[in-house]
């Protein structure tokens, strides 16, 4: 069985309702580190060696954050600043990421229909998302496409659980490995055939 790190970052989670839901379903899963860097690191003060060893038990990086701004929150950004050093995850000698899974989770504001050229935000989450791509490709791991909870701000209890079954299925599959083959063609996660016939209180 695959390790499953997820690190999350949410300056407001004490006000969460997304992120919130999603995190109770999976952060005590068996095999699933459940990494709060808000909670861990309040001051920004990143323990490096700490990080690094986290990274190196694990095989799937998850990058679990709400969208601000077409981005990820500032401690994440820190993070990626602070632990992915050169000659340890990238350059000539930095190869400890090395064919690890890696990906992002968000939920935004937004709904999918105006994340597209004619729409109010331009570009689909998959461009805003490209520095996060092709940081986990210098990187030498295997970016998988986003999973996302969209439209945040009108979201019913349903579809909201819908959403947090559907998180749950994907740990299980990164866990066991489902190579995700099907999923090259795919813009988000969720609309892999396996995510898609989630409803409500399946698993
Ligand atoms: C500072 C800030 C910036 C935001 N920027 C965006 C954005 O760029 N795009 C978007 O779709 N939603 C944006 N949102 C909405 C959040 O993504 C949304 O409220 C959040 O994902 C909901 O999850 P939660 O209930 O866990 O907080 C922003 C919200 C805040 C507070």
């Amino acid at each position: 069985m695959k390790n499953v790190l997820v690190l999350f970052a949410h300056p407001k989670f004490e006000h969460s309702k997304t992120n919130k839901a999603l995190v109770d379903k999976i952060q005590h899963r068996e095999g699933v580190t459940f990494h709060d860097l808000y909670e861990r690191y309040p001051d920004f003060n990143i323990d490096l060696p700490k990080e690094k060893e986290l990274l190196n038990t694990h095989d799937v990086i998850i990058w679990h954050h709400p969208f601000y701004w077409y981005n990820c929150p500032p401690l994440m950004k820190q993070w990626i600043d602070v632990v992915l050093e050169f000659n340890w995850a990238y350059g000539p000698k930095g190869n400890a990421l090395q064919d690890k899974k890696c990906l992002n989770v968000i939920t935004t504001g937004g709904t999918r229909e105006v994340y597209c050229s004619s729409g109010n935000n331009h570009y689909s989450v998959n461009e805003f998302l490209r520095p996060f791509e092709q940081t986990a490709r210098l990187c030498g791991m295997e970016y998988l496409p986003p999973f996302t909870v969209m439209g945040t701000h009108n979201l019913s209890k349903e579809d909201l659980e819908i959403h947090v079954n559907q998180y749950d299925q994907l740990i299980s599959a990164l866990q066991e490995d489902k190579a995700f083959k099907i999923t090259k063609d795919c813009d988000f996660l969720n609309d892999t055939p396996l995510l898609k016939k989630i409803k409500t209180n399946e698993r």
